[in-house]
């Protein structure tokens, strides 16, 4: 128990950097990832099911054409805690991202309670994102006549947020959401080089296909699309409807929506011991990805809500529904595979941060060691890998998507509202540290990015902050039970 506060000194993180965090027997991670594979990761993790998915919803549901302000609204946020974020990974790189900053800055009790809040960003958010693929394989399968039987491409339970009640759907797995993660699982324990290769082939494509959907459609744009029942005036804020339901508050609730579109960029931070030359690529790899996609949402928001009216994008498929209405149908097909191929690669980021983040845990003592493991021949933290995608695929394969959405939005806020106050914590307590990338005008930049981050929390219903609640509860109870127990931070003290 005496090590509940205890923070890692700069020094002991200097040495665990300059080793690498071996697993014990003398095998090493692997160096080999350059500042475009970072920026390929960061792009990679982030551009999903977020921009393809749920713009539309947004924008059907909340903030109509001003769905480009959330957005902006979510890039602010995103920018703020991304300086931090990058000011961090490049004075503290080792792998673990939010969670090894927390223990540097804030001890360890708030470093155990973000490394199990980041499960709900990358292990949860790999579950969403699996249901998604699920549901856009099964869509482009259909255009060509193959028909799955429902009973095997869906969740066997719904659950109603209104009603607060779970529902048995007469299906029996969701098998296409399960099989991605066992194929991207084995392709993540085979070996880190190949899979950033892999990553940067799905990047191109997916760029390929925003720019031609941005290319193809724009010239349908046209501000009378703006008017719907609903705002029949065509203003590109539609009048309030109550809390959460255009207007401001309506921009507000899309921005937390639409939040889940930028997470993923952090995931960078987390692989700082297999990055070449972390110091410098660290930062370009962080806010050079959020830069990319912050241009391309906020085009394609402008773009998908200019070229169809808004209240036809409730879908699974809004993209798809704008490219039709542009009159470009012959596009659909291809967009429709890039989507499937984009989200694989948020997958396998996601996939890739959670066992990163299990390992330094395991390595400090938080998690059993064997959580720490690193294959003697491929080098990958492979015990960590496997037992994360079993856990996910059955999940991805029981659970509806909207459950698991904003549960990865709010756990993902909160760690970035960590993360900005830790950064700011570390320059007042180690004044003269060492940083290779220093955030500009630091005592404005992390506050705003913890109050950004709360402010969008604050856009998410309360159903949302229970689940946060409880979840963090039971991390709590295990932290006490076993991490506190056999924390290496306590042995040593
Ligand atoms: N940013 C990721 C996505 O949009 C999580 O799918």
């Amino acid at each position: 128990m005496a090590s509940l506060w205890a923070r890692k000194s700069t020094a002991q993180l200097a040495d665990e950097a300059a080793q690498g965090e071996g697993d014990g027997a003398g095998h090493l991670p692997k160096r080999s990832l350059s500042a475009l594979n970072l920026v390929g990761l960061g792009v990679g993790g982030i551009i999903g099911a977020g921009i393809f998915v749920l713009t539309g919803h947004a924008a059907a549901a909340n903030a109509g054409p001003a769905v480009t302000l959330s957005f902006i609204l979510g890039a602010v946020a995103s920018a703020f805690a991304g300086l931090c974020y990058a000011e961090m990974s490049s004075t503290v790189p080792i792998s673990g991202s939010a969670y090894t900053y927390a223990y540097a800055t804030l001890g360890e009790l708030i470093a155990w309670i973000i490394g199990w809040d980041l499960i709900l960003e990358y292990a949860v958010g790999a579950i969403a994102v699996a249901i998604g693929w699920s549901g856009y394989v099964v869509s482009f399968a259909r255009d060509f006549g193959l028909v799955f039987p429902a009973r095997f491409v869906s969740p066997p339970f719904s659950f109603d947020a209104t009603q607060h009640v779970w529902s048995s759907t007469g299906a029996i797995l969701n098998i296409p959401a399960v099989a991605v993660i066992v194929l991207i699982t084995t392709l993540l324990v085979i070996g880190i080089r190949e899979s950033a290769w892999f990553n940067n082939f799905i990047v191109a494509v997916k760029l390929i296909v925003i720019a031609l959907f941005l290319i193809c459609a724009a010239p349908a744009f046209s501000t009378a699309n703006w008017v719907t029942p609903s705002n029949p005036a065509g203003a590109f804020m539609p009048p309030n409807a109550g809390v959460g339901i255009y207007g401001w508050s309506g921009v507000l609730r899309g921005a937390a929506v639409v939040f889940f579109a930028y997470i993923g960029f952090d995931a960078v931070s987390t692989t700082a011991q297999e990055a070449r030359t972390p110091m410098r690529d660290m930062p370009i790899g962080i806010l050079g990805s959020l830069a990319i996609c912050a241009a391309l949402y906020v085009a394609v928001g402008l773009v998908l809500t200019g070229i169809v009216p808004f209240d036809r994008l409730n879908v699974p498929d809004p993209i798809a529904v704008g490219i039709d209405a542009a009159g470009v149908g012959w596009l659909s097909p291809f967009v429709k595979l890039g989507i499937v191929f984009g989200l694989n690669s948020v997958i396998l980021v996601m996939l890739l941060a959670q066992p990163r983040i299990f390992r330094a845990m395991a390595h400090d003592g938080l998690l059993p060691r064997a959580a720490a493991k690193i294959h003697p021949r491929f080098r990958t933290p492979y015990v960590s890998t496997i037992g994360t995608g079993v856990v996910v695929a059955v999940f991805a394969g029981l659970l509806p998507i909207e459950l698991v959405g904003e549960l990865v939005s709010i756990g993902t806020l909160f760690a970035f509202t960590v993360v900005s106050l830790g950064t700011l914590a570390l320059r007042i307590t180690e004044p003269g540290l060492a940083r290779p990338f220093r955030s500009p005008a630091i005592w404005i930049v992390a506050p705003c990015g913890a109050a950004t981050s709360i402010f969008l929390m604050f856009g998410l219903p309360i159903d949302t902050w229970i689940r946060l609640a409880v979840w963090l509860a039971i991390g709590l109870a295990i932290y006490f039970f076993y991490g506190s127990r056999h924390s290496r931070m306590a042995a040593s003290g």
